[in-house]
């Protein structure tokens, strides 16, 4: 039995990254914090029960890791002058790996919730006004409702569903499923070519399954700088990923173990068989039933909970954070940020509201695009000049050592006060180059500062001087 108490300063519904964040700041800062998920995810039954982190990006990196590894010892081993015979891959054997990854991340949470003593349950609850929550499952609890203070909605995302391609998990998968898969598909269909579709084509296009991506857009990671989605169409393509842009799905049908998918683009109507369909068209607001209809909780139509500037709903004393809000990217570390935003906004210390302008967005694919500011085109259409400085990292030195040669920095600065609007990588490692950008965004860097910072040598982060560059030898 969980000991629990019948009231709090603090309940957080939602023990994912934002919820969890949130839970050990309001610890820290000495509030009596409980924290209640349901474990959406846990159904995996592969998972320690505890604290439950979302499994999703963390599973991205650990199988990519495995992948490119295969990879490398297929196609670029020779290079180093090493043979390898007998190469195999054994796939369970990855995702026992992938697992444990997640197991051991999820334990280090748990211990930090009992460092803090922060009171954890596994149940289904939902709030019935400001201050009161109701647990509705499991009912062996010894208290049915909770008071607390404060309560603050965590629940994140969840996949959006498509009717014609309904998820089965064997054949049509959901992204969570897709990470689970126990042979490799030997022909893949990915229906959405955004940031999950890209990152879990990357996994399986290298353990050799032929790859294909629909998108019923037409322009290819449209929300990128167009440079950046033009490079990463070119990268990707020839890595074997086969983009179809523009398509629309109409129907698909699981017969024989084969998924057969019709879908239409400007040329017509066409079909194609595989072997799994993977669905990763978009997440939204896991916001159902969070609040009991007289709560009057208020939600927009498609689920995202209103907020004020300090997320606060329109309930006093209960916030939501993370993917519950239009506020911001569906990004995890935006959630974190806003998780310790509100845990001390509770505490009454007024914190520096978070800047989404300086946030860093990366996806998690190979080579990584990662970027912070804004993109050349939505700078022009202000109509503001702009110097740019692009470097190939073809022409780093430590690229070419390491043959990890793809992608380019480019940096926007204003050719009028000087100050850096944007910056934008594709590159081995972009996720940790970004940091550096970042940081010089934070500080209002202007191009000098970049130039006068001394970067190690050889090191791919020296390509954001040399992108620098380019742009003071034009002046
Ligand atoms: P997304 O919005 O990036 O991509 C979904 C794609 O599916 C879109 O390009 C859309 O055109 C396409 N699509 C939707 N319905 C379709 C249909 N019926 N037929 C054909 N194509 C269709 O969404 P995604 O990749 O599912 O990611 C969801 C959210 O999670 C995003 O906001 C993303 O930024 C976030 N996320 C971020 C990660 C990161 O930072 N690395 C990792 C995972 C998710």
């Amino acid at each position: 039995m969980v000991k629990i108490k019948q009231k709090y300063d603090v309940t957080i519904i939602g023990s994912g990254l934002s919820g969890s964040t949130c839970a050990i700041r309001c610890a820290q800062l000495g509030l009596k914090t409980l924290c209640i998920d349901n474990l959406l995810s846990s159904d995996s039954n592969k998972v320690d029960p505890g604290i439950f982190s979302n499994p999703g990006s963390l599973s991205t990196i650990a199988l990519l890791e495995s992948a490119k590894i295969y990879e490398s010892i297929l196609n670029e081993i020779n290079l180093h002058g090493i043979y390898v015979d007998n190469l195999m891959l054994n796939l369970s054997q990855m995702i026992q790996r992938k697992d444990s990854v997640i197991n051991s991340i999820n334990q280090n949470l748990t211990k930090q919730f009992n460092n803090y003593k922060i009171d954890f349950i596994h149940a289904k609850s939902k709030i019935l006004n400001s201050s009161t929550i109701e647990i509705i499952a499991p009912t062996s609890l010894k208290y049915k409702y909770i008071n607390s203070e404060h309560i603050v909605l965590a629940t994140e995302s969840i996949p959006i569903s498509i009717s014609c391609a309904p998820i089965d998990n064997e054949f049509i998968l959901d992204s969570i499923a897709s990470f689970d898969i126990t042979e490799v598909p030997k022909r893949l269909a990915i229906l959405g070519a955004g940031v999950i579709g890209l990152e879990i084509a990357g996994i399986w296009n290298r353990m050799g399954a032929e790859t294909i991506l629909l998108d019923a857009q037409e322009t290819f990671l449209g929300l990128t700088d167009h440079q950046i989605s033009r490079e990463a169409y070119q990268i990707f393509t020839a890595q074997g990923l086969e983009l179809r842009l523009g398509t629309r799905i109409i129907s698909t049908k699981v017969s024989n173990k084969k998924v057969m998918i019709e879908y239409q683009d400007s040329y017509g109507t066409h079909a194609i068989r595989v072997d799994k369909l993977i669905v990763a068209s978009g997440r939204k607001p896991n916001s159902d039933h969070i609040a009991a209809p007289e709560a009057n909780l208020l939600l927009d139509e498609n689920g995202f909970i209103h907020i004020n500037d300090i997320y606060r709903t329109n309930l006093p004393n209960v916030y939501a954070i993370g993917d519950l809000t239009l506020l911001g990217p569906m990004l995890a570390h935006k959630g974190i940020a806003e998780g310790v935003f509100v845990a001390e906004q509770i505490s009454g210390i007024q914190s520096s509201p978070i800047d989404y302008g300086k946030m860093p967005n990366v996806i998690y694919t190979e080579p990584e695009i990662a970027w912070v500011g804004q993109t050349e085109q939505t700078i022009k259409a202000m109509g503001d000049q702009v110097n740019i400085g692009v470097y190939p990292i073809n022409r780093n030195p430590k690229g070419i050592a390491t043959n990890k040669i793809n992608g380019l920095i480019k940096i926007i600065s204003c050719v009028k006060s000087d100050s850096i609007l944007g910056i934008h990588i594709i590159a081995n490692n972009a996720s940790e180059l970004i940091a550096e950008a970042t940081l010089a965004m934070e500080f209002s860097a202007n191009s000098e500062d970049i130039k006068n910072t001394i970067h190690p040598y050889p090191s791919l982060v020296d390509s954001l001087r040399d992108a620098i560059n380019s742009i003071i030898e034009k002046h």
